[in-house]
């Protein structure tokens, strides 16, 4: 996949990407904006398993990348006062990985595994009952001197974090005490997380500009952050320093991301979508051959916000255009008799 600003994977664009990204990570409740049901139910939780002094139950968390799951999973660490391992699914590779992860564990350890939807079936068929009973079975040896060994396990806690709750196994899921789906932001989350990091960066930024650049960020903190260091560097070179309504605007301008926050690639897409198919509906294996994406790149990362600001919608038959999507990208939209007679 191409790199785009406003891409939200956690592939960084460049490695001062991920130091500040760090740098910037809430670390407790009380400075995690946004997300308010999902840490009310967390922190009920933390409570109860601190007074009940037991490991807190295991955690999934789910929805679109750069929504904050690892950085979740981090404060959650920190409320209860343990250590945190963060490992990932395709990084498990054999029950030994998963043996040795959860060995080093102590007592009420977080292990965080993100992209857990891509464990491989011989490592999660031995976490089963490493979640259910704390207990680990490995098998010693080859052949007919092979045997089974089990394993007492410390009483850990596992959080994972996935796209899609749909890509994981029902026995997987089902082991799961807290099953939580992360929404996308509002504007004025967006606009907060942008004022906590440029005070925590140093940069100076309108409050109107921070409102600009919230409006374009895709509902997203981390592509938030993102923008907020190229047009902190936008206002560097072309201005001194501050940023203002001009020197945002200016710089989106160059980065070519519109007032909905969307790139060239989403604007083609919605309008291959109309110029070849009549606005849809399309499968999403086209829309995956239209990008040449993948098609789990388009569910878990590119359509989302297209669905989530209605300009994508989803019907039975497949993905459709709506008629925002028509006129934001100024088409006349000829399903739609209204607009039809609108124009003549
Ligand atoms: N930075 C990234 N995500 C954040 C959040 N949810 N709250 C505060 N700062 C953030």
């Amino acid at each position: 996949m191409i790199d785009r600003i406003i891409n939200a994977a956690q592939e960084p664009i460049d490695k001062e990407d991920t130091e500040v990204e760090i740098t910037l990570r809430p670390r407790d409740f009380d400075s995690y904006i946004g997300q308010e049901r999902l840490k009310a139910n967390l922190k009920l939780a933390i409570a109860a398993a601190k007074k009940r002094n037991e490991p807190l139950d295991h955690i999934l968390l789910y929805g679109p990348p750069g929504l904050g799951k690892t950085t979740m999973a981090s404060v959650i660490a920190n409320e209860m006062n343990t250590q945190i391992r963060i490992t990932s699914g395709p990084a498990v590779e054999r029950p030994g990985d998963l043996a040795s992860l959860l060995t080093n564990l102590t007592d009420g350890d977080i292990l965080f595994i993100d992209e857990i939807h891509r464990l491989h079936r011989t490592v999660e068929e031995v976490l089963y009952t490493a979640m259910e009973d704390y207990k680990l079975d490995i098998m010693i040896g080859k052949g007919p001197s092979a045997r089974s060994l089990r394993l007492d396990l410390p009483k850990f806690t596992i959080i994972g974090a996935t796209t899609r709750t749909g890509a994981i196994a029902a026995p997987l899921r089902d082991r799961f005490g807290h099953v939580h789906r992360l929404d996308f932001y509002t504007v004025s989350e967006i606009e907060s997380i942008i004022i906590r990091a440029a005070r925590i960066l140093g940069v100076e930024i309108k409050p109107s500009a921070a409102k600009i650049l919230a409006t374009r960020a895709r509902l997203t903190p981390r592509i938030a952050n993102r923008l907020l260091k190229r047009v902190r560097d936008y206002a560097d070179i072309n201005g001194d320093g501050i940023v203002d309504n001009s020197m945002a605007n200016q710089s989106l301008e160059l980065l070519d991301i519109d007032q909905l926050g969307l790139d060239p690639a989403d604007r083609m897409l919605l309008a291959a979508i109309i110029d070849n198919y009549h606005g849809g509906p399309v499968g999403v294996e086209t829309l995956a051959a239209i990008t040449s994406d993948e098609r789990t790149t388009i569910e878990d990362m590119i359509e989302p916000y297209l669905l989530q600001i209605g300009l994508l919608e989803r019907t039975s038959r497949g993905r459709k255009v709506t008629a925002k999507a028509y006129a934001h990208l100024g088409k006349i939209n000829d399903n739609d008799p209204d607009q039809t007679s609108l124009i003549n």
